[in-house]
């Protein structure tokens, strides 16, 4: 059938469960739908920026939604100054590769951490503590900003005790729909990006949630096609594939996205299910080359969504002039090299849907900050409908909890 048809099938099931997500906004337990309207918030991000301006490099440390986010902007979006990412791995040996690569006086860092307590962004912190302290001495606070929950934690006591700058992760905001507030924005600011723009691309899809009907929006869509496949036809592994280099972090934010919100082992009574879908983080035209055989002949367990970026800059690059003894690539003749991307794009898209294997593109006017920020608006309001479609809470972690308990006693003994 069609979209509009299968929309007014789940019209009822939409309805409700956007009513039960205004709901719990007006209940202030979903931060994330009301941060882009938060003028607050900015003006605060807007003071440390100031605070920090005459550093020239940032040092971001995060892991999981402490950290994503933030990538995911830096690496879409063109940047004034210098922002390192680490503390999203206890590898020691990329750790000391990015850290002994700073020049500690010129250098910021931003520790994000909601809990404070996280294993990997803090023993990082540490680590880059000490070097800072011992390149600049007593003054090293003010080159300290921590992103942190306003009240609790280690890293909240430690931000009071030695005077960082200090941002808030809202309480009511998880981890991985934190990327529009001082987790994501900072950095973005900080690097000169736009980040008001980002607010009002994310204040654009907020609005259609919240007025237009469920039969006509983007978001509702995306869900109610995900779920019809996988509960339906058991598709459950979903795929997305920006063509873009640009958006190869933001299908790894997506990753994490669907995978803690709607990997859960209870519904939301309590009923033991074990369900979840596998998210898939792709990339065109890249995977064609190593993914797309599988996804025309493999199982038919997944559902594939392509991001295309569809304006080409003005000094888009283009193919030289070619000889017509080039055989098929006399075709290339003079193109810009956009023409080649999306026209890969929409081949792999008609050849996946002559062999029955569902997909959907999504087309981005352009890339920059004002798209970017509908982008994460509209995901995170897709995982939101689905969480409700499927009867979960798609806002809490308790299996990312359980290792992290257990961490305390792998720990070798006597080692210091
Ligand atoms: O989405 C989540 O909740 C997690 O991925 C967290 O962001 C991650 O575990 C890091 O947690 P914290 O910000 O407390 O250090």
């Amino acid at each position: 059938g069609t979209i509009q048809e299968l929309a007014h099938s789940y019209q009822e099931s939409l309805e409700a469960a956007r009513s039960e997500l205004q709901h719990n906004v007006q209940k202030a337990s979903l931060g994330w739908m009301d941060s882009p309207t938060d003028q607050k918030m900015i003006k605060r991000i807007q003071a440390v920026v100031r605070a920090t301006a005459s550093f020239d490099t940032l040092l971001v440390l995060g892991i999981g939604g402490s950290d994503l986010g933030a990538r995911t902007i830096l690496e879409a979006l063109p940047t004034k100054k210098h922002v390192v990412f680490a503390g999203d791995n206890t590898d020691p040996d990329e750790l000391e590769e990015v850290l002994s690569s700073l020049n500690w006086k010129k250098t910021v860092v931003n520790i994000v951490s909601k809990s404070g307590d996280t294993i990997e962004p803090m023993s990082a912190f540490f680590i880059a503590r000490e070097r800072l302290q011992k390149a600049v001495g007593k003054k090293f606070a003010q080159q300290i900003v921590a992103t942190t929950d306003a009240l609790r934690g280690t890293l909240r006591t430690l931000a009071g005790s030695e005077g960082y700058h200090t941002l808030v992760v809202p309480g009511n905001v998880g981890g991985r729909f934190s990327v529009l507030t001082d987790v994501g924005l900072f950095p973005a600011a900080w690097a000169g990006i736009d980040v008001k723009k980002l607010l009002a691309g994310a204040r654009a899809q907020q609005q259609v949630f919240e007025r237009r009907s469920v039969v006509d929006q983007l978001p509702a869509h995306y869900a109610m096609i995900h779920a019809e496949h996988l509960l339906k036809y058991g598709r459950s592994l979903f795929v997305l594939m920006p063509y873009s280099n640009k958006l190869h972090a933001f299908s790894r934010w997506y990753r994490q996205l669907i995978a803690e919100s709607l990997g859960k082992a209870q519904t939301r009574r309590g009923t033991q299910i074990e369900f979840g879908p596998t998210p898939i983080a792709a990339l065109g035209a890249n995977d064609q080359h190593s993914q797309i055989q599988l996804y025309m002949e493999g199982p038919r367990d997944k559902v594939h969504t392509f991001i295309e970026i569809e304006k080409k800059k003005k000094k888009s690059l283009r193919l030289p002039s070619l000889a017509k003894e080039y055989g098929p690539m006399y075709d290339l003749s003079k193109r810009p090299l956009q023409d080649v991307i999306h026209a890969e794009r929409a081949a792999t898209a008609e050849a996946l849907a002559s062999s029955g294997r569902p997909n959907g593109t999504l087309f981005l006017p352009k890339l920059d900050a004002y798209h970017l920020g509908e982008l994460f608006q509209f995901f995170m309001l897709a995982t939101a409908y689905l969480g409700e479609l499927f009867d979960i809470n798609a806002f809490d972690q308790p299996g990312v909890e359980e290792g992290k308990r257990r961490f305390w006693d792998k720990l070798p003994k006597g080692n210091k």
